[in-house]
């Protein structure tokens, strides 16, 4: 019996900070949360246990993977080379392998329950829903390019070497999590783009939308309140993969429960000590000028980027710096996107 929910694959209502605004300083009043006992001897919540297990995965895999990415966000925005502090790239990097895991925990449902119960539903809520609507992966490439261009020598080239493999195992098992579910991976917004609907942009309306289909509720956490809510999370989901399924064999690239929990017990250990970056200084301080961009990658120095020199890391941000799609990302194009990234909206 799990004690996460209010009866057996019940969702919570995830508490989670506004990325930009941080963590609460004060633990502030607890959440009552729901109990289980009761429900569980009802008949009623016997009966569908399976469509309301893939529901649970879908729900509260979504929801792990923000309270992942949202301590990912603050490790890594800790970063400041003048100060010569550094992120832990070992939390880090299990923090990402363990987001690796969740993208196939997330899916690990049938594809008729995708396709009958999942995808109709968020087209319900959005016809142009995405993924690339979850506030908390917001900046993630960003600051993630902040540790890997940081100058040579600020950080071990060993430990920089596994950050990075860890994190393509993330888009690796995401691609192949969104191919199994959609063969060729289309989501609902390139499906809306092509009926002529333009989406790409997100708005504060769109992680609105993104937020209340996942049950996630903006409000003043600390650090501390979302370790806790991440590792009841964690609880409840090995709970689900320690039952044993057997279509789980062939279905994750690596032993989901092993690496999450690795993960889990790093992120409690270091708790007192990492998860300080204040995500919306590093992010201003990343984007303050275009010229910084302009000179990281502007290799042959003529004001513009192209999507060569952009490289494969920042490929799919080319793509949103470069307004007009001519494969070029001239100073004015890269500017209102920096202006679009700072523009909070609390
Ligand atoms: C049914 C399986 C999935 C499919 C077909 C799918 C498809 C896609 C596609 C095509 C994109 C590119 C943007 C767009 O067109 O919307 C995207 C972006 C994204 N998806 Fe998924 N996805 C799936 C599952 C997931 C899961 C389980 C998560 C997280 C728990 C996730 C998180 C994201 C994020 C964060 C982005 C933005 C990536 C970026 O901007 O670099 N996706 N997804």
């Amino acid at each position: 019996m799990t004690s996460f929910g209010e009866y057996q694959f019940g969702n919570e209502v995830l508490f989670i900070p506004d990325l930009e605004k941080g963590f609460g300083q004060h633990r502030g009043m607890e959440q009552p949360r729901p109990t289980v006992a009761q429900h569980e001897k009802s008949q009623e919540c016997a009966a569908d246990l399976e469509r309301r297990k893939y529901w649970f995965r879908w729900v509260t895999g979504h929801q792990s993977m923000l309270l992942l990415w949202h301590l990912l966000a603050a490790e890594l925005s800790a970063f400041n080379s003048d100060d010569q502090i550094t992120p832990d790239l070992e939390l880090s990097a299990k923090i990402f392998r363990a987001t690796a895991s969740i993208y196939e925990y997330s899916c690990f449902l049938p594809v008729e329950f995708y396709n009958r119960d999942v995808r109709p539903f968020m087209s319900l809520s959005h016809m142009g829903f995405s993924g690339s609507w979850a506030a908390d992966y917001r900046y993630l490439s960003l600051l993630c390019s902040m540790v890997m261009n940081a100058p040579r020598g600020v950080f071990d080239a060993g430990s920089l070497k596994i950050f990075k493999e860890s994190r393509s195992m993330g888009h690796k098992s995401h691609v192949t999590v969104a191919n199994r579910m959609v063969p060729g991976g289309g989501s609902l917004l390139k499906k809306s783009a092509e009926t002529g609907c333009d989406f790409v942009r997100p708005l504060r309306h769109h992680y609105l939308i993104f937020d209340s289909f996942f049950q996630v509720h903006r409000t003043s956490v600390t650090a501390d309140q979302l370790v806790d809510s991440l590792d009841m999370r964690i609880d409840a989901i090995l709970v689900d993969l320690n039952q044993g399924d057997a279509r789980g064999e062939d279905f994750f690239s690596v032993d989901p429960v092993r690496v999450i929990d690795e993960a889990r017990v790093s992120i409690k250990q270091s708790r007192g000590s990492a998860f300080k970056g204040n995500i919306r200084e590093a992010v201003e301080r990343e984007v303050r000028s275009a010229h910084e961009l302009l000179r990281l990658f502007d290799t042959n120095r003529d004001g513009a980027i192209t999507r060569a020199e952009a490289g494969d890391i920042y490929a799919k941000r080319f793509q949103q710096w470069d307004k007009d799609g001519d494969g070029i990302a001239t100073r004015e194009e890269i500017e209102e996107f920096l202006l679009d990234m700072t523009t909070w909206q609390s």
